[in-house]
């Protein structure tokens, strides 16, 4: 492929090669840096696994997608039912080989080393950071989550030494500083409830070691404005460059958006059901495409929401409440509880998939319930939107914190998950004094974000080409 400069003159682009595990949350921010890296004059790969692969047709047409075809995938790695840690292990495990093998094609059927300036891999994926590295690819790092959130992972190791972590740790030390990562307290650090401490430590090892030995630069979904201190502590920790290049789903100015990768179709009829209602009135509920709830807390939800009295929009996506059975666990969504439907009539709209970046922009949107995804987190401040909290698992601890305490955008829904609690809350955010004070810092927030620009996806493309 070749790029006409400005004076005319034809050159040959380099090319970029990107990877990521195959998460929603992974894959549509991966798919958009591939879409801008294009837009910014270089040839494009995109390797993707054959589980979850992306859908060329639907995204931008200069791209080149080239499946890794891994083993098929344990049980470990796709059931609803296996926890954030037992997916990432068995991920990496699994692409691997199929990964270097692509790469190693790649690079034989192009123009080798000086065709691919580098590849851009998922931070989670330290098998393929290692490949590409054993291959002589120079790699960039791409991280789906906040420069927070980083942090957190790579000072594992430490806290652990220090008694901060992965220890069962006492009641009284959970409301405690974390020193170097302030504001977290210990009990905001990543964590994944009933997984192995041995193993958690073993892979932020994995991901510690591989970014220590292969990674060349670090590209973030985030923007300076909303994590200046967090991000400047990240390059003086990791000695590289660290590139905030977010929100990529903001920067499409230049290139055509690649289209949302989902896990099911969204629903559209949502949004015209938003349009009946009043500005601000609506709750949005999401806990993204991973988490999922118990039956009791799933119960809790829906009494909860049923006892605020205001009108609310709820994503329940099949395999979103475990235990759900095998029939309930790939099409259909868990059932609701008995009356609930009867309970709340058209007070509430049930889908199983939302289009969320509209569901969002849609002025009947009040405040979003929400697990502190990152992708759903940035999606909130864009749009303004105020966010009552439940976060679930790894870094949605961490994005809680920044988002009651350091932004002042949300509040908690609790730890304890009881539907008076939840009415209560659902009640105050939406309708109270603090609701109104989020709503304005929420504002403010969102003018931040706007105001983001692609000066840092500038920087990034050059530093590639000078790879
Ligand atoms: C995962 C992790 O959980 C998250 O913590 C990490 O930061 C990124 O990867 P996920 O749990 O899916 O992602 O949450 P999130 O990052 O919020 O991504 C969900 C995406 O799905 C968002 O882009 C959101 O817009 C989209 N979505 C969600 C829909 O389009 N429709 C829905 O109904 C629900």
């Amino acid at each position: 492929q070749e790029q006409q400069l400005s004076n005319g003159v034809r050159r040959r682009r380099r090319r970029v090669v990107l990877f990521s595990l195959p998460f929603q949350g992974h894959l549509n921010p991966t798919l958009k840096l591939a879409a801008l890296l294009h837009a910014g004059g270089l040839a494009v790969t995109v390797l993707h696994t054959d589980f979850n692969a992306p859908d060329p047709a639907r995204h931008h047409p200069e791209l080149t997608f080239v499946p890794i075809h891994e083993t098929p995938l344990p049980d470990a790695a796709v059931s609803p039912d296996s926890d954030i840690l037992a997916k990432l292990l068995a991920l990496n495990a699994a692409c691997a080989a199929p990964f270097r093998d692509a790469l190693a094609s790649l690079l034989l059927c192009s123009g080798g080393h000086d065709d691919v300036a580098c590849a851009v891999v998922d931070g989670q994926c330290y098998a393929a950071m290692r490949a590409a590295g054993e291959l002589g690819v120079p790699v960039l790092a791409l991280r789906t989550d906040s420069a927070a959130a980083l942090r957190n992972m790579l000072a594992i190791p430490r806290l652990r030494d220090a008694g901060y972590c992965l220890l069962p740790i006492k009641e009284e030390k959970l409301d405690e500083p974390v020193p170097g990562l302030e504001p977290l307290r210990v009990r905001d650090l990543i964590r994944v409830d009933g997984c192995d401490a041995g193993e958690l430590c073993s892979f932020v090892a994995s991901v510690a070691g591989a970014v220590g030995a292969w990674v060349s630069g670090v590209v973030l979904n985030t923007f300076e404005a909303i994590e200046e201190p967090e991000l400047a502590a990240l390059r003086r920790e990791l000695s590289l460059p660290a590139f905030a290049v977010g929100p990529l789903h903001m920067l499409f100015r230049r290139a055509p958006a690649p289209a949302e990768q989902g896990p099911h179709a969204p629903d559209r009829s949502c949004l015209a059901w938003l349009d009946a209602r009043p500005p601000r009135s609506v709750l949005y509920v999401s806990l993204g495409s991973l988490a999922c709830v118990g039956r009791g807390v799933f119960e809790e939800m829906a009494w909860g929401l049923a006892g605020s009295g205001v009108p609310f929009l709820w994503v329940v996506r099949p395999g979103f409440v475990t235990g759900a059975g095998a029939s309930d666990g790939e099409e259909a969504p868990p059932p609701l509880p008995d009356g609930f439907e009867e309970e709340i009539k058209d007070r509430g709209k049930i889908v199983r998939w939302a289009p969320q970046r509209e569901v969002l922009a849609h002025e009947a949107i009040g405040t979003f319930w929400t697990h502190c995804g990152w992708n759903s987190t940035l999606e909130s401040v864009c749009e303004g939107v105020p966010m009552l909290v439940q976060p679930c698992f790894a870094d949605q601890m961490v994005t809680a914190r920044y988002v009651t305490h350091e932004w002042g955008v949300g509040m908690a829904v609790g730890e304890v998950v009881e539907r008076g609690r939840v009415a209560q809350a659902v009640k105050k955010v939406m309708a109270g004094g603090d609701g109104a004070q989020m709503r304005e810092r929420a504002r403010h927030l969102k003018m931040q974000a706007s105001d983001a620009t692609s000066s840092a996806m500038d920087g990034l493309v050059q530093y590639i080409m000078s790879l």
